[in-house]
């Protein structure tokens, strides 16, 4: 059966489309007050991000038994979705692909495009729309800034529109991981949101995650941003005027020991050195910018260490010890957070919290 097409009244080409500010465009990727496409952090409200993490948490309580496994893998045993991952990705992949387990739905996967018909020229267009006749889902990883936004553009002016969740897209943005580190602060937090403290270190100006966890900080109260990184790296100026415009407190520093002991949340990142244009990566001392073991005696007993993964050296690994390291919790909570999204952008959520 033929579905109805989501944006019947956009008439916008591409070009004029992808110019308009995310906030106008919001409209175009949501469904019956719920997410149709994730393609931006700027999509979560409080009170979506409220509802995915309880969600979130009764699928980690039903599905430690078989029975609540079983219910909850007949909810979505209909659906079937394509993974389509042409960037290297490890975590976000593996939590995608188990979280469609989970909830029943069937997967196929590309992970290179040597192996799909680009090859013989089909364009990247052409080849997201032959996946819509398969699948009713398509997650994607693309190195093409603004191509997973384009592909939920194009799909929802097709009649077989399908929703499109983004796993991270050029250097932009990355919505589910800003959606798994919230929640990993939520559990940290038993859910206290709001009054905190947050130090993001490292390569701010290229890293996505970092972009994105800030734009989802803005739906708690009192809030302070700190940022860490080389003077080359600092975070980027459209966060730092989107921090402006609403009124939330920012320091930029490269004195990490300055703001740690006020820490709530330190939160790690690596060089971003696959975006080097002129080798300028190289010419930069990362180490200022590395979490050592001395550390944990200058931070608040309270605080976490997080980082969204894969690490090199800016978390020493004896730190991974401690109680306060909550690394391989938060890649853990990816799988339920995104689990929880796919319900939500379904529609089965309200069955899994009740
Ligand atoms: N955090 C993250 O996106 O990891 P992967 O690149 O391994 O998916």
């Amino acid at each position: 059966m033929e579905r109805t097409p989501v944006m019947t009244s956009i008439n916008a080409n591409w070009e004029e489309f992808y110019s308009k500010e995310i906030s106008e465009k919001l409209p175009f990727f949501a469904k019956e007050d719920r997410l149709y496409d994730c393609l931006f952090a700027q999509q979560f409200d409080r009170e979506i991000l409220t509802g995915l993490f309880k969600t979130a948490d009764a699928l980690r309580t039903l599905t430690q038994h078989k029975e609540g496994m079983d219910f909850i893998s007949n909810l979505l045993s209909d659906k079937r979705a394509m993974l389509y991952f042409v960037q290297p990705s490890t975590r976000t992949f593996l939590s995608f692909l188990n979280a469609c387990h989970i909830m029943g739905i069937k997967t196929s996967e590309i992970r290179d495009t040597s192996t799909s018909s680009e090859v013989k020229g089909e364009s990247a267009e052409d080849t997201v729309r032959t996946f819509s006749s398969y699948v009713d889902m398509i997650i994607m990883r693309h190195p093409t800034p603004g191509f997973v936004e384009k592909t939920a553009w194009l799909m929802n002016r097709t009649n077989r529109p399908v929703p499109i969740i983004n796993g991270g897209s050029g250097k932009d943005q990355h919505p589910t991981q800003a959606l798994l580190d919230t929640y990993t602060l939520y559990r940290s937090f038993n859910g206290e949101m709001d009054n905190k403290t947050i130090v993001m270190v490292g390569d701010l100006k290229r890293g996505r995650t970092v972009r994105s966890l800030t734009y989802l900080m803005k739906n708690y109260k009192n809030i302070k941003l700190a940022f860490v990184s080389p003077g080359q790296f600092r975070m980027e100026p459209d966060i730092l005027e989107f921090l402006k415009r609403h009124n939330m407190p920012y320091v930029e520093t490269e004195d990490f020991s300055s703001v740690m002991k006020e820490a709530d949340a330190i939160y790690m990142t690596r060089i971003q050195d696959e975006h080097d244009k002129a080798g300028e990566s190289g010419k930069v001392d990362y180490s200022p910018f590395y979490f050592r073991r001395e550390h944990l005696k200058l931070i608040k007993k309270t605080c976490v260490i997080m980082h969204p993964l894969p690490r090199r050296h800016e978390i020493e690994v004896s730190v991974d010890e401690d109680p306060r390291a909550v690394f391989w919790r938060q890649e853990r909570n990816g799988m339920w957070a995104r689990a929880a999204l796919i319900s939500h952008i379904f529609g089965v959520d309200s069955k899994i919290k009740h």
